[in-house]
């Protein structure tokens, strides 16, 4: 910044506690720096939809044009907005629905709700509802499935377009063992995931992801059309499901014989590379980690599906173990909630039943900056260094009575970290802004 500063249209500045990454708070840096990056008292700048400067208040307050709009947010934690790297937007309807199982809630509730997205109005109604959700709960990136039908993810990367959102969405692509209703084919559906992928992928701030839907409802042919699609199109994620469930592992190795594992399944046809997300990993073994540590494909953790669905629990000390990527997801409507700090709270109950104390910094960081590095997205979002997306959130320590006692005794950033996991929802979230504008305030929305 100048000496003399000149007011720049557009530019804004606020000032509160901030709270980013440099890298893993879990792993020593070669040059001993700490991976939590925390101020007390900073002041963020932002213009045209980026971070133009980040630090300590003191230091930057003078270098900012006379009249530039700073907000005083001192009572509160500006934090990167939260990654959520695996969920379901035409599920929202059937979030909180009872059955004993991941296979009986398919069958029973979901692929019925899935149907419906066959309509655009439908589908553009629910995507609306959805992306306030995701908003109100501090979610600014998201990993989205959408339905069979091409017309799910228009719909969905309209939405997201007009709002400016950074998101990562794909056409669901399943051949067989579903309901008629929702099946294409290998060739229709690499067909329309190809002409979707040149209608929106790196338009404005949308990406495409290849989403089979999980093994058992691709035939091999569809699998084999997905992954040369993969290595045509690098840049594109992929996204599925490996390893959630027994019956699901069960029914992949009589659909899939001679593979060694499910996720080798995966391996066989080229789905597994940087920017591939698979979702669940609860019944991999240690050949199936280390070869997701090889390959860079991510695991996305969802801690309130997995409890609800009753599919396993996430070994998060093997994780580590073989440092397989890890980050987190909601994984509505098999997850119960779409609020990250829920998804923290949850994260961090799984990891202590395997032994593991997964920390608050650790948790925020995955669901931050961590997501964004295994996305292949580091410096981008997730983060709030100089030169990022301006994707943040305001959380408030005081947005409940509860919140508010415990905050006001928190002796250290982890212990105040820890109480919005633990106790924190969308109510925690006091405002939700992209790309520098605010996309949700709490006041506001409460009615
Ligand atoms: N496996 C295949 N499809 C799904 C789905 O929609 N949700 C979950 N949780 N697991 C799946
Ligand atoms: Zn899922």
């Amino acid at each position: 910044m100048s000496a003399s500063p000149q007011k720049q249209a557009g530019r804004r500045a606020f000032r509160a506690q901030l709270l980013y990454f440099a890298h893993d708070p879990a792993r020593a840096s070669l040059d001993g720096t700490p991976g939590t990056i925390y101020y007390r008292d900073g002041l963020l700048v932002v213009d045209d939809g980026r971070v133009v400067a980040v630090g300590d208040y003191d230091r930057l307050a003078p270098t900012l044009a006379d009249g530039t709009p700073v907000e005083d947010l001192r009572d509160k934690l500006i934090a990167p907005g939260f990654i959520d790297t695996h969920i379901h937007y035409p599920q929202t309807d059937i979030i909180a629905s009872p059955a004993p199982g991941l296979l009986p809630w398919l069958e029973t509730y979901t692929f019925p709700a899935e149907r419906r997205f066959e309509n655009p109005e439908h589908a553009a109604a629910v995507a609306k509802f959805f992306l306030d959700e995701l908003l109100r709960g501090g979610t600014t990136s998201a990993l989205v499935y959408c339905t069979v039908h091409p017309q799910s993810a228009e719909a969905f990367f309209t939405e997201s377009h007009a709002r400016n959102l950074r998101m990562v969405a794909g056409k669901v692509m399943m051949d067989r063992n579903c309901p008629e209703f929702l099946r294409d084919t290998a060739e229709q559906g690499g067909r329309d995931s190809e002409s979707l992928i040149q209608r929106w992928h790196q338009r404005g701030r949308q990406m495409y992801a290849l989403t089979p839907r999980f093994a058992p409802t691709s035939t091999e042919a569809q699998l084999g059309v997905c992954g040369e699609l993969a290595q045509r199109y690098q840049d594109v994620f992929i996204q599925s499901h490996v390893a959630e469930n027994t019956d699901e592992v069960e029914w992949v190795k009589a659909l899939f014989p001679g593979h060694r594992s499910y996720l080798d399944v995966y391996d066989h046809y080229g789905l597994l590379r940087r920017r591939a997300v698979y979702g669940h990993c609860i019944w991999l073994d240690e050949t199936d980690r280390r070869r997701m540590f090889e390959t860079g494909a991510v695991a996305a953790h969802c801690p309130t599906s997995n409890q609800f669905l009753g599919s396993g629990l996430f070994d998060f000390a093997a994780a580590e173990a073989t440092r397989m990527p890890v980050a987190l997801a909601t994984d509505v409507g098999g997850g119960s909630s779409f609020s990250m700090l829920q998804t923290m709270n949850e994260a961090h109950k799984v990891a202590r039943l395997s032994g593991y104390h997964l920390t608050a910094e650790r948790m925020f960081y995955l669901a931050t900056e961590g997501a964004a590095r295994a996305l292949d997205l580091g410096g981008q979002i997730g983060t709030l260094a100089e030169g990022a997306e301006a994707d943040f959130i305001v959380l408030d320590p005081k947005a409940t009575p509860l919140l508010a006692r415990r905050t006001a005794q928190a002796e250290s950033l982890e212990e105040l970290l820890f109480a919005f996991a633990l106790l924190g929802d969308d109510r925690a979230i006091s405002a939700t802004y992209a790309a520098g504008k605010p996309v949700h305030r709490r006041e506001a929305a409460q009615h």
